[in-house]
């Protein structure tokens, strides 16, 4: 059953769009809308825009949009119906729960409820006389038993149905344990455990509810750590482990590390602003989320070629999200962990300290090899330093470090400066086409996606985009459209299902706006949705240019079925001559 509409629209009028997107997004007054850097890709000038008339935002550079509703669906990462209840929580209202079929939502409770059990499972049994291994293997890697608690960590018994036949009892299917990765499926179709003989880490998001698990092994064999896959309450790129603590620190600084390990023993140490991705390279929705948190981050990777690889390709994308980078290097080729186990917390807090920031470690990159007493030497540093320099997109940051440069080369500061600005103006421009091929790729996508039929009927599909966003802003006259134009002449299909959808909507209510559409149609659609009304935001039609569109698609769907004339029957042919004399008229 769907939502009361009374309540829909009392949640509507209490949860103020720009408000809320201004908790997430920092926003500029641009005449009657709002403006500012999408929250949903990484960009450097602004396009995302908020429509206050309609309560719709839309972001022309990758497509995303909606109403509210939508918006925090994408921005926390929730269904239809949990977004709904995050607004009626904020505003203070109830919802009408008993009334509410959300399939989805219930699936991701139980998949929730399951892997806490599960959680606790793994821990009880670390602690019980079965859990011996594990807790060996803990102490081995001097993990303190508060950690382990802090952390809820575990071990999974080596049986094959040990987690399975406890989660059996606790009254979960087998189905819904496969569901959740903590099981699979044997050729039998029984659910067998998935970690066996494993010491466990639970993976906890932001609101402390247990995701995925990880689980490393306590010998040699492979995998070295089993994760979660992806499954409907976890999305392994969206999330970093032990965020959930660091958050909570008040030092606007996060420490990224590779592994579960690294975290833990820097949070043992003190270092509670550790985070790690989850076995897999840095996304960019990864820097987004921890630019929420902090404006600076540390890379801490293994100082191993692929941790510095690793390394190397997480800084450009923690520098779009906004965030000031220092990178870590550790000297004797060891991890985070292994550098704290040996020398101790405190050459580790100074190391951190000393660390320089990312321009300071690609000059010292530039300088490894390079011998600055020799004049060839200093050529081939100024020429590294130079690449360095030009891809810092701020002015002053390029002065700065070419100073430093030129002190060290004894070259002038100006001569330096100059070839770095050139450089730079390059890097700027091919990121600028970069950006654009990336948005037009990105925006076509979702308009295929969703609309697939509009590449082949580019100008019904115009007409049919007009004539919703008409109808969407001027209820007044809907009527008179309808009676001119029956939603079977719509060429696409999708926006002939809007269309249905508007007209059924109007019979009642008399408005129709996209948080009501936003049960029935996808995010994705409503994002195409967004994307219609915003790109008719500046256009003032009235009901004769509504008129003309509904002339369109009815001389549209004519010429189409003209088209089609070929496969047709001998008497209906006389019918589509008929009709083409009549249009020529
Ligand atoms: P590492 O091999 O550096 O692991 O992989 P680690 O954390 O230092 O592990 P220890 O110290 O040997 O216990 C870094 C991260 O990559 C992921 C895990 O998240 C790990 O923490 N990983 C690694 C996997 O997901 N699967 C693997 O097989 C190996
Ligand atoms: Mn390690």
């Amino acid at each position: 059953m769907p939502l009361p509409d009374s309540f829909l629209q009392e949640l509507k009028a209490r949860s103020d769009l720009a408000e809320i997107a201004s908790s997430y997004v920092s926003l500029k007054r641009s005449g009657k809308n709002m403006v500012g850097l999408c929250p949903f890709h990484s960009e450097k000038s602004p396009s995302f825009n908020i429509y206050p008339d309609n309560g719709s935002f839309y972001c022309f550079g990758c497509g995303v949009g909606g109403d509210v509703i939508t918006f925090v669906r994408r921005i926390e990462n929730l269904d239809y119906m949990e977004a709904v209840r995050f607004l009626a929580q904020r505003a203070g209202l109830t919802v009408p729960e008993n009334q509410i079929d959300d399939g989805m939502a219930k699936v991701r409770t139980r998949i929730l409820a399951l892997n806490r059990e599960t959680a606790r499972f793994y821990y009880s049994v670390l602690m019980s006389e079965q859990g011996t291994a594990g807790k060996e293997y803990f102490e081995q890697r001097r993990l303190q038993p508060a950690t382990v608690r802090h952390f809820g960590l575990g071990y999974s018994p080596p049986g094959r149905f040990s987690l399975v036949d406890f989660l059996e009892k606790k009254g979960f299917t087998q189905q819904e344990m496969i569901l959740a990765n903590v099981a699979f499926q044997s050729h039998s179709g029984r659910a067998i455990d998935r970690f066996h003989g494993r010491v466990m880490f639970p993976i906890i998001d932001l609101r402390g509810n247990v995701v995925a698990f990880g689980g490393r092994t306590l010998g040699d064999d492979k995998p070295k750590y089993l994760n979660t896959s992806d499954t409907p309450v976890f999305n392994k790129g969206d999330m970093l482990f032990a965020l959930n603590f660091a958050k909570n620190g008040n030092e606007e600084k996060l420490i990224l590390c590779e592994g579960y390990m690294d975290v833990i023993s820097m949070h043992q140490a003190g270092f509670t602003n550790a985070v790690a991705t989850l076995g897999t390279a840095l996304t960019p929705s990864q820097a987004r989320l921890m630019s929420r948190y902090a404006k600076e981050v540390v890379v801490s990777y293994d100082s191993d070629g692929p941790g510095q690889k690793a390394a190397a390709r997480a800084i450009p994308m923690l520098r779009a999200a906004g965030l000031i980078v220092r990178v870590l290097t550790i000297a004797g080729g060891k991890d985070p962990d292994e550098y704290i186990k040996t020398y101790g917390p405190l050459r580790f807090k100074q190391m951190l300290d000393a660390c320089g920031n990312d321009v300071e470690y690609r000059l010292q990159k530039a300088k490894e090899g390079c011998n600055l007493q020799s004049a060839e030497g200093r050529v081939a540093y100024l020429r590294g330093a130079v690449q360095v320099l030009a891809a810092l997109e701020n002015r002053v940051e390029r002065e700065v470090y070419a100073g430093k440069v030129a002190a060290e080369t004894g070259i002038e500061t100006a001569t330096l400066l100059s070839q770095a600005d050139e450089g730079s103006k390059k890097i700027e421009k091919s990121r600028r086409k970069q950006e654009f091929r990336e948005i037009t790729r990105k925006a076509a996508g979702y308009r295929d996606s969703v609309n697939p039929e509009k590449a082949e009927h580019l100008r019904a599909a115009a007409a049919e985009e007009a004539l919703i966003a008409y109808l969407m802003r001027n209820p007044d006259g809907a009527e008179r459209i309808f009676a001119l134009l029956p939603p079977g002449k719509f060429i696409t299909e999708f926006n002939r299902r809007v269309y249905t959808r508007i007209m059924g909507r109007m019979k009642e209510e008399k408005s129709v706006s996209l948080t009501d559409l936003a049960e029935e149609f996808s995010p994705d659609e409503i994002s195409y949705l967004a994307g219609i009304l915003a790109r008719h935001s500046g256009v003032s039609a009235d009901l004769r240019d509504a008129k003309e569109y509904a002339g369109v698609i009815l001389r549209e769907d004519e010429s189409r079925k003209l088209g089609s004339a070929a496969e047709a029957q001998p008497g209906d042919i006389e019918d589509y001559l008929e009709k083409l004399r009549q249009q020529k008229k």
